[in-house]
Formats: structure tokens, C-alpha cells, sequence
């Protein structure tokens, strides 16, 4: 067969998103970390201004300008600190990009995001991968990446923090340590930080330190993820040269006017992280009493283990057919876990309730 494209893109495994099956009224879908309530009634507004005054006609502003400048006045940041892209994803993408050049190596910790391998895969230059294991108690082995650090090969480190799928949030200072110690550029995603306590970003260190960039997404608690808007936090000398790299008009005028909007609606956001949260911790404590174990989360979805005797991959299984959707990841470390999403309250107890019948309870 002719191969017209890069030999390595037919090698490439890419990234499987979780189930995106059609909404019905019955499926309970606890399956991608989506939120569970509808985004700032705001919103609506702000369409139908767009609609009315006939303004689709044009482009986009290029740079989201007025999303910069509400998420600068958000985090108390200088505009020129913040790049805006077409969910955290794209910015992801581009800090791989700018990055890796050919055999240069990212470092991870495994398990986190499984698409920071596809990212590094598509740089199609024989990048490669340094995965540094958890620990048992599933934080990150922080001496160990720090011993690992010697190669000047090493240009990116990578993580999510909270980390996904496990949900644990690793402490600040020991971040900033690990970040102090590495030679080349770091991307501290933080797609689910809302969900942890206050204080926990690194946003505010992005003016300490000239090798981090934390991502930020409107996907998980402004209840975006259709959407597609998200947002890089880094150094101006950083962020002009990934600016560089993005579709010139990478947001249009309707993701950008509803991002402001959403931002502008602390009250509703607020509202909706601290119910999350409620339903987050009683949801443990009813899944803990059916004896499963479950790690300690700082996100919206928990990371958990069925009780002795039962296999979490049947489980998954025996929940589709019911039609409540979670998620199941096959590799070694994670074969053993169920990642479920925080749903409504009346979603979790559909969930709990599937549960029980599972595990004949
Ligand atoms: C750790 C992490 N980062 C980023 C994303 C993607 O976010 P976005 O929808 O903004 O592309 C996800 C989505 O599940 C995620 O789990």
C-alpha cells in the first residue's frame, strides 16, 4: 500500500477520549469528568447578542483579548502572562511542540493524563517518554524524578496536579522543589485544581519561576467542555514564543464571549464547585462503607477500588449495561481501579444503588 504520510503516524496509537454515548434521559454518564450542572445562565445572554447584532460575520479577536484580560484580573496576573486556547488541550499540545525536539525526552509521572503520550508520539521526531512510577501510596515519587533529572535530554516534565485518574493532590512545596531542581520547562496541568482547597495553584508562583507553565480548563468547573476553551499561564518570554504556534484565530467569538461571561458568574461558579464537592465526599463515604477503597481526591471524579473478590473491569461492564457509564483503564497500574465521575446527587444514587446490585449487596 502507498504510504503518502510520515511512516511514524502509522505506528502512532491515538488518544481514545472516554465514551461519548447519545444523551438520553436514561444513561447516567460519570464516564469524562464532565460537570454535572449546566454553566452560568449568563451565557445565554451573551449569544444572543452576538445573534442579534449580526456580528458573526467577522473574525474572532486572535488573541481572546477579553478573556486574558478577565482571567489576568482573576488570578491577579499581568495580561502578558496569559495565553488563551482552544481547550487546555491545545495549550498542552503546543508547549509539546515548542518543546521536543528530535530524541529529546519528557518526563512523567505514570499513571497521569494518557494523552500527554499521544502529544509526545505526534511530535513524530522520536521524542520519547521517561515515566517515573508512583509511589505505593500512589503521590508522586518526587526523590526519584529529582535523581532522574541528570539527562540534558530531559526538556519537559509533565503532570497533572491534581493528577488524573487518581485524584490526589500533591503539596505545593513539594512541587515547587521538583520544579526548582529541573533544568528545562515544566507543565503543571491543573484541570481539576478548582476542586482543591484555595491556595493550592500555581498560578501565583508563575512570577517566581521562568520554567513552569500551569493550564487551566473551562471543561470541568465552569461545565465547558463543549465549549473548548482553556488557558497557559507562563512568563511573557514564554508565552510570545507559544503564541507563535497557534491557529491565528484559535477561539471564536461565541467560545469567547461565553468564557467571559462564565468568569464573570463567580457567584453561580462557587455555588456549583461547593456542591461538587458535597456530593465528592459523601459519595466516597457511601462507596467506602461498601468496603471499596478510595483515594483521597482533590477533583471531580474519585479513583476507586471494588472490595476483595470483586473485579472493577466486570464492574464497568456490568454498569454499562444498566447504562451508567464510568471509566475503566486496562493498563497494569490502573486495571484494579473504576474512575467515576461526580454526577447530580440523584446520578450518584443511581450509580450507588448499580453498585450495590453488582457487588450483590
Ligand atoms: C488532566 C487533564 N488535563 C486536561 C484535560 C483536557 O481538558 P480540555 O477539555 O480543556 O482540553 C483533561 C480532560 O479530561 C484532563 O483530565
Amino acid at each position: 500500500m502507498k504510504k503518502y504520510f510520515q511512516p511514524s503516524l502509522y505506528d502512532l496509537a491515538p488518544y481514545v477520549p472516554g465514551e461519548q454515548p447519545p444523551v438520553t434521559k436514561k444513561i447516567v454518564k460519570l464516564n469524562t469528568n464532565e460537570n454535572p450542572y449546566p454553566p452560568s445562565p449568563q451565557i445565554k445572554k451573551v449569544v444572543q447578542t452576538i445573534l442579534n447584532k449580526g456580528l458573526l460575520r467577522r473574525y474572532s479577536n486572535p488573541i481572546s483579548k477579553s478573556v486574558i484580560q478577565e482571567i489576568a484580573k482573576l488570578h491577579k496576573v499581568p495580561e502578558s502572562h496569559v495565553m488563551v486556547t482552544n481547550g487546555s488541550d491545545e495549550g498542552l499540545a503546543i508547549l509539546f511542540r515548542a518543546t521536543l525536539g528530535n530524541k529529546d525526552i519528557v518526563m512523567m509521572p505514570y499513571p497521569t493524563y494518557s494523552l500527554y503520550p499521544v502529544l509526545t508520539s505526534l511530535q513524530l521526531n522520536d521524542a520519547r517518554i521517561q515515566k517515573v512510577e508512583l509511589k505505593s501510596d500512589f503521590h508522586f515519587d518526587f526523590e526519584k524524578m529529582k535523581k532522574s533529572f541528570h539527562s540534558s535530554k530531559i526538556k519537559l516534565l509533565t503532570f497533572a496536579n491534581p493528577n488524573a485518574p487518581t485524584g490526589i493532590l500533591e503539596s505545593k512545596s513539594n512541587i515547587i522543589d521538583l520544579i526548582q531542581n529541573f533544568h528545562g520547562i515544566t507543565l503543571c496541568d491543573e484541570a481539576y485544581i478548582d476542586f482543591a482547597p484555595k491556595g493550592s495553584s500555581l498560578v501565583d508562583e508563575v512570577k517566581n519561576m521562568d520554567n513552569l507553565v500551569v493550564s487551566r480548563t473551562f471543561s470541568k468547573s465552569y461545565g465547558l467542555a463543549g465549549l473548548r476553551v482553556g488557558y497557559l499561564v507562563s512568563q511573557p518570554q514564554n508565552i510570545s514564543q507559544l503564541m507563535k504556534i497557534k491557529d491565528s484565530y484559535n477561539l471564536g467569538m461565541i467560545e469567547q464571549e461565553i468564557a467571559v461571561a462564565a468568569l464573570k458568574d463567580q457567584k453561580y461558579f462557587q455555588k456549583v464547585i461547593k456542591q461538587i464537592i458535597a456530593s465528592r465526599n459523601s459519595l466516597a463515604k457511601n462507596l467506602r462503607d461498601l468496603d471499596f477503597k478510595v483515594l483521597e481526591s482533590n477533583t471531580n471524579f474519585l479513583f476507586v477500588k471494588p472490595p476483595v473478590g470483586f473485579s472493577a473491569e466486570e464492574i464497568f461492564h456490568y454498569l454499562k449495561l444498566e447504562e451508567v457509564y464510568i471509566r475503566y483503564f486496562s493498563d497494569n497500574f490502573c486495571k484494579d481501579f473504576l474512575r467515576i465521575t461526580i454526577g447530580t446527587e440523584k446520578e450518584n444514587r443511581i450509580l450507588l444503588n448499580t453498585i450495590k446490585k453488582a457487588i450483590n449487596k
